[in-house]
């Protein structure tokens, strides 16, 4: 059963170890936030009922989500040739999104995680996309919404639209977050991410689709 063994492998991690490691990679307020991410990511997965290896997904994705958001622009741009990092175009051109795909590639290979659904909510966690796993959903939000740098008020307001074991509750908070990201892109004159265009595509044809009870749990 590949679910033993994700398990298995998670059930392995040294936690302090990690936040060691992390640490030593960011400013003590970004080490906070991912400490606040890795805390809500881990509740909100509880929340929804995700067995215990998903929430262990979820917590772990969330912590080094942002591994690498204080590297300098030209050290991303030279970490994706040196990690052969897969990017597009897009990605190259939204340099915010950078830190994401580096990170993941940096937690492969520093930390030796292979978990595709951990390294692909690292991946994802800046500007989301169609059909997002459960897990990619929660870090995405968490990231957002995390207690201990992001606004409370927002904070409540998100927390409101997520219902207990109901995981489309997810793609509700989705959405808010995506209207108030494209409102402060929209305000500031900054482009939307392609991939960030296709999720919330994704999210209201799903809403408006009589099949929209369909959830993908990996
Ligand atoms: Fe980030
Ligand atoms: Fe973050």
């Amino acid at each position: 059963m590949i679910n033993d063994t994700v398990s298995d492998c998670l059930k392995q991690l040294n936690w302090q170890h990690l936040t060691a490691w992390l640490s030593k990679r960011l400013s003590e307020k970004r080490t906070s936030h991912c400490l606040g991410v890795q805390q809500k990511a881990t509740e909100l997965a509880t929340r929804m009922g995700l067995p215990d290896w998903q929430v262990v997904q979820a917590g772990l994705a969330g912590l080094l989500h942002d591994c690498a958001k204080e590297m300098p622009v030209p050290d991303l741009q030279e970490a994706v040739n040196t990690y052969g990092v897969s990017v597009s175009t897009e990605d190259l051109l939204h340099i915010q999104t950078l830190h994401a795909f580096v990170g993941a590639a940096i937690a492969e290979k520093e930390l030796n995680i292979d978990d595709p659904v951990v390294l692909d909510a690292m991946r994802y966690h800046t500007t989301g996309r169609p059909e997002m796993s459960v897990v990619e959903k929660i870090v995405f939000i968490a990231d957002k919404i995390e207690e201990n740098t992001r606004d409370p008020q927002l904070t409540k307001e998100i927390s409101r639209l997520i219902h207990p074991e109901d995981i489309q509750s997810l793609d509700s908070a989705l959405m808010a977050l995506y209207t108030r990201t494209v409102a402060y892109l929209t305000l500031r004159g900054f482009g939307i991410h392609p991939r960030t265009q296709a999720a919330i595509t994704a999210l209201e044809t799903q809403t408006h689709s009589p099949q929209s009870h369909s959830h993908c749990l990996q």
